[in-house]
């Protein structure tokens, strides 16, 4: 079973969102499976700059839609979201210090927090866009603003 098992339950119901999720659960499940063979740190910490990369890029994109359709929580939201990219920074710094070993432990903060946040905060957000009538029941993908 991979290490982080995404499966269709976990789909929130925005396709863009949805897909990012995916691939971001299929970069956790690649680098653990790296990290089992990866001799050096310094391999292991590149890739963790890849994962944080990612997720951030992720984040830009829950943040603008919420930007866009006027998300009432989107400061609380946002929050979370610092506080997981400071908490990995951090994470990555001690690795490189070689302060930390680069244990399972490592990803399994990364999964824990992820599967958290998404049946969490990210379900509530899309409801409260679903609610709003924002996505589109068949294909969905959202609805500008405007158009609604
Ligand atoms: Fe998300
Ligand atoms: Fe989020």
């Amino acid at each position: 079973m991979p290490f982080i098992n995404w499966n269709e339950t976990l789909d929130l119901g925005i396709a863009i969102i949805d897909r990012e999720h995916r691939e971001f659960a299929k970069a956790v499940n690649d680098l653990h499976l790296r990290a089992k063979d990866a001799a050096d740190t310094a391999e292991l910490k590149g890739h963790m700059k890849g994962l944080l990369a990612s997720i951030e890029a992720h984040f830009a994109t829950e943040e603008r839609f919420f930007a866009e359709y006027g998300y009432p929580d989107a400061e609380a939201h946002a929050k979370l979201h610092r506080d997981l990219e400071n908490q990995l920074t951090d994470l990555i710094d001690k690795l490189s210090r070689d302060q930390l070993p680069f244990t399972d432990t490592v990803l399994t903060f990364v999964k824990d927090w992820f599967l958290t946040h998404t049946t969490g905060s990210d379900l509530v957000y899309t409801l409260w866009m679903r609610n709003h009538g924002f996505i589109h029941p068949a294909t969905k993908d959202l609805i500008p603003r405007a158009k609604r």
